[in-house]
């Protein structure tokens, strides 16, 4: 029987709603994106993104419906992130799908964010199944996840400081390239050479699959220091491009590893970060050489989106586990 889905997501800086059709086919997937307010700042403000969220998401609601052609009485189930996220962005999220839950008697499906952004790979690769083993690299998050099975999921890898993207933002707004530093870090580094400066790559022992990106970050800011403080100019496209590689290259090196301790050919890019051009040709290149199978999703399913909440939700959904009128945000969700 078909399932039409409502996905809802209000973790971050974007307000995004969607209708998507038994998991795999996206009929509306609206975003607002709050990217022109925060850049000012030079990042998220919490509390200015909560305020934004509460202006828009009726409004994102209403838009994903009728762009899908639907109504609230054709939706099979409501499915929010719930976290991990800011707390304040995620309760305007998950307020909005209790509301809409108890004023029309939908199924209410809580939907964890870093599953969201697994999920966009099924929404693209309509084939694609588990098991798999996924690189989440976005904002918030660095992990490897060895997807077992739709709703089974084992954390192989994960960042102990800093998460990738969070990596890109702070090398940009070091560089003076405003906010968010991935796309811009990237767009620099394509006019650098990536071999200019040597920077960390950190492994642990035990051939563990964790990341360590404070390193890499800290390295980059000693060298321009070192390099203002003797008056030397410097091309930043270089830097740039140099730190990209650090990064690049070990999200790639742990994600292969993993997939053949596992013993999987199937490996899955997911997350902000995965937009990069440089780790998408990096792991292409890995994948072919590992005789391995690479999926990942277009951009506008790699950062953050409703459509990918919706599709998680589905699977979720399958299981029959509903959330009710208790549901609460919880800003450190684990998978
Ligand atoms: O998945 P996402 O939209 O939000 C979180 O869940 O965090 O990821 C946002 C992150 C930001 O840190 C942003 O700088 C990074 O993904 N990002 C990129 C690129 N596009 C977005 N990082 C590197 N290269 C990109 N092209
Ligand atoms: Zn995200």
């Amino acid at each position: 029987m078909d399932k039409l889905i409502l996905g809802i997501e209000s973790s971050c800086d974007e307000t995004a709603a969607s209708v998507v059709l038994n998991g795999r086919t996206v009929l509306s997937n609206v975003i607002s994106s709050q990217i022109d307010i925060h850049k000012k700042y030079g990042g998220v403000v919490p509390e200015i993104a909560s305020r934004n969220h509460i202006l828009n998401i009726s409004q994102v609601i209403g838009g994903a419906l009728s762009e899908a052609g639907k109504d609230f009485s054709d939706i099979d189930a409501i499915a929010v992130t719930y976290g991990p996220g800011l707390v304040g962005a995620l309760l305007v999220g998950v307020s909005a799908a209790k509301a809409i839950s108890v004023a029309r008697g939908i199924p209410l499906v809580a939907v964890n964010h870093i599953h969201g952004h697994i999920a966009a790979n099924y929404i693209e690769h309509p084939d694609l199944a588990p098991p798999f083993v996924c690189l989440v690299a976005s904002g918030g998050h660095s992990h490897i996840v060895y997807v077992k099975d739709y709703m089974e999921f084992e954390i192989l890898g994960r960042t102990r400081d800093d998460a990738a993207g969070e990596a890109f933002d702070k090398i940009a707004r070091v560089l003076g390239l405003g906010y968010p530093g991935g796309p811009k870090v990237e767009k620099l580094s394509e006019s650098g050479r990536c071999d200019a400066v040597s920077f960390p790559q950190v492994e642990f022992s035990d051939n563990c699959f964790d990341f360590s990106f404070s390193g890499v970050k800290t390295a980059v800011i000693n060298h321009l220091h070192k390099l203002e403080q003797r008056g030397e100019t410097y091309d930043k496209a270089d830097i740039a491009a140099s730190f990209q590689y650090a990064v690049v290259n070990v999200l790639t090196e742990h994600t292969i590893r993993a997939a053949k301790a596992k013993g999987t050919n199937k490996v899955v890019l997911a997350g902000g970060v995965s937009a990069n051009g440089a780790l998408r040709r990096s792991f292409d290149g890995a994948a072919k050489a590992n005789g391995m199978e690479l999926y990942y999703p277009r951009p506008i399913l790699c950062t953050d989106n409703a459509a990918m909440i919706a599709c998680a939700g589905y699977y979720k959904s399958l299981t029959g586990e509903f959330a009710d009128g208790t549901l609460n945000a919880v800003p450190n969700l684990k998978l």
